[in-house]
């Protein structure tokens, strides 16, 4: 039997923990430092600690932990895969620190598309403000792209080539890193329908979860307002079917990998293309070296079994046979978000209404920002709050109508907030 630890505190964290549990494999899964959510799961446990690697690694020795499997992309970029390798700590799913830059550095993304030719934006890297205001005159493009992690705010989808040179000009700070050199990417806007495709890679090929999957950063209904962290989520999305899937994995995130390995960067782990359909050509917008969030959500609803093994095929390299296998049917996540998200937003407010959902067939509550308070009561702690997940086999249109219908159930003193519409573009 194999004791897992998982690290992150998420909603993709919880939904990752929870359907490893279900392995027969498992015995116990331990969250550093999870939420009210891990807290209350089946075989789960949270240990709170202070996230520093000395604490990871002591937390595996005295834990006796088998498989240890990194959740956000902060500590990959800052090598804590190769902290605990270099302790001796093997079974540890993740990216090292080079092989993240896939995600941590998007000159690094950019270059490794170009050389394999794999259709992206047209893109400009500029290496001082000048260059990007010249950038933006030549060519008239309008997205700007921070270089390095920023949480999902480093982009900017512009309109007008003026208001391009405004913020660019207005932001010049915010591109410049540690040691006061710039880095910008000014891109080429490009207008579809977004999606994502989850993979695991052994190293050598990545073998694709089969099912598409879209997500929705905007605040407001209909794709309006400012970016967030992501408020919700469904799977799989019409417009990309298993065989597109299986192009994805096969003919764009394998070659990348593969590249990687022969410039001597092997990448291990999870891994994410976020694709944009234009009318003329499926792109890629990005590489992720985890499972987006809230995506991993209704992701994990989908899958009847395997997950556990075939994390630990990939360890060993040997992911040829992967034992996934899913549901058919569709999951959509609605996200619960506190009042003023993603500014400004209070904590601590009481949640009810979770036991008599949490009885609801088909449905499960992933918690994000929740943790007990001291009468042991679940209270807010984060921005986006829960996600509330559905499945349902008759397809989209049921599963979204379950996951509203376990919304109305739920409660938030204050209130709460959450888009309407999750799942409607698949409709
Ligand atoms: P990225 O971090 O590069 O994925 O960008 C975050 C989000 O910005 C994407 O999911 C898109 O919604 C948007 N975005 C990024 N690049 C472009 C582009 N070239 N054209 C239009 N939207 C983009
Ligand atoms: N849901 C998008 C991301 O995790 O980056």
């Amino acid at each position: 039997m194999s004791k897992v630890l998982i690290i992150g505190s998420g909603g993709r964290e919880h939904a990752l923990g929870w359907k490893i549990a279900q392995s027969p494999e498992v015995s116990e899964v331990l969250y550093s430092s999870g939420n009210a959510g891990t807290y209350n799961e089946i075989k789960g446990r949270n240990i709170e600690t202070s996230g520093s690697n000395e604490d990871l690694a002591h937390l595996i020795e005295s834990e006796n932990i088998d498989l240890t499997i990194i959740g956000p992309e902060q500590p990959l970029a800052n090598g804590l895969v190769d902290f605990l390798n270099s302790r001796g700590y093997y079974k540890v799913f993740g990216p090292t620190e080079k092989a993240a830059q896939l995600e941590s550095d998007k000159f690094f993304s950019y270059r490794i598309m170009k050389e394999l030719k794999i259709p992206q934006a047209d893109s400009i890297l500029c290496k001082s403000l000048d260059e990007a205001i010249d950038a933006i005159e030549k060519t008239g493009f309008t997205v700007i792209k921070a270089r390095g992690l920023t949480a999902g705010k480093g982009v900017t989808v512009c309109s007008t080539k003026e208001e391009t040179l405004e913020i660019v000009e207005k932001h010049s700070e915010q591109y410049k890193d540690k040691d006061g050199n710039y880095h910008v990417l000014i891109a080429e806007r490009l207008y579809g329908q977004e999606f994502s495709v989850f993979g695991i890679s052994d190293g050598k090929i990545v073998s694709p979860l089969e099912i598409s999957l879209q997500d929705h950063k905007r605040l407001l209904d209909n794709d309006k307002g400012p970016n967030t962290g992501g408020m919700g989520a469904y799977c799989p999305v019409p417009i990309a079917s298993k065989d597109l899937v299986r192009y994805v994995a096969n003919k764009i995130m394998t070659p990348v990998i593969q590249k990687m390995r022969s410039d001597g960067i092997e990448y291990k782990g999870f891994i994410y293309a976020g694709m944009i359909m234009t009318n003329k050509r499926l792109r890629v917008l990005e590489f992720n070296v985890r499972f987006g969030d809230p995506e991993c959500q209704p992701a994990m609803m989908m899958i009847n079994n395997g997950l556990y093994e075939t994390i630990s095929l990939a360890l060993e390299g040997k992911l040829n046979r992967p034992k996934i296998n899913f549901k058919p049917g569709a999951s959509c996540c609605v996200v619960l978000a506190s009042q003023g998200y993603p500014e400004n937003y209070k904590k601590g407010l009481l949640i009810s209404g979770l036991d008599e959902v949490n009885g609801i067939g088909n449905v499960k509550i992933f918690h994000a920002g929740t943790k007990l308070d001291y009468s042991n009561r679940i209270v807010t702690a984060g921005g986006r709050v829960l996600g509330v997940t559905a499945y349902s086999e008759d397809g989209i249109g049921e599963a979204q109508k379950l996951a509203y219908y376990t919304v109305q159930r739920i409660n938030i003193d204050g209130g709460f907030y959450y888009r309407r519409d999750i799942g409607s573009k698949a409709l």
